[in-house]
């Protein structure tokens, strides 16, 4: 197994746009491989490959049970229908809020051999692309929540357990001043 640590938010990988994939070898092979078991290890919806800390444009998915991968992939949206509904993210965990997408939406891309793949989803398979392709353009999910649910989400960040920074240690002099010293 090659699970590897999810980066969490506030990790600057997140927000930088992952680069297009154009060598389509063994290192990208495990790439997909890592990105799929430590998607399945956590039981997440998708893991993209800057959740991994890898700046590279490959996501994975796990939909109703139906498992894959894509890269380098372009979004269209066949018509202009809207979802709302729960979602979370791997890097911002335990954390859900609404959040708007489209509802249907067809993926294109290549697969990790650098064939042509299209991916054409509804719900929640349509919602899952949306967030894995924002995950490559530095996108996470919080940004797109309207004004108010953001304001709570950003809140509940700053005090999510695991967004905890340690106490920095405060260094007391072994020599403590009373007075003025000179
Ligand atoms: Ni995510």
């Amino acid at each position: 197994m090659a699970v590897r640590p999810i980066r969490l938010f506030g990790d600057p990988v997140l927000r930088t746009p992952a680069e297009q994939v154009t060598d389509f070898d063994r290192e990208l092979r495990k790439l997909v491989r890592d990105l799929t078991e430590t998607m399945l290890d956590e039981g997440g919806a998708g893991l993209a490959a800057p959740q991994l800390g890898v700046g590279l444009r490959v996501f994975t998915y796990d939909v109703d049970d139906v498992i894959g991968h894509l890269v380098n992939p372009v979004l269209e949206f066949p018509d202009t229908d809207e979802q709302d509904g729960p979602e979370g993210c791997l890097s911002i965990p335990g954390l859900y809020f609404d959040t708007k997408r489209r509802l249907n939406v067809v993926a294109r891309g290549v697969d990790m051999h650098g064939e042509p793949a299209q991916l054409a989803g509804t719900a929640l398979m349509a919602r899952c692309v949306q967030h894995e392709t924002d995950h490559l353009d530095g996108i996470l999910f919080v940004d797109r929540l309207d004004a108010e649910t953001r304001k709570e989400a950003m809140q509940a960040i700053r005090e999510a357990v695991w967004n905890q920074t340690p106490v920095p240690q405060v260094k007391l002099s072994p020599h403590p001043i009373f007075g003025k010293s000179h």
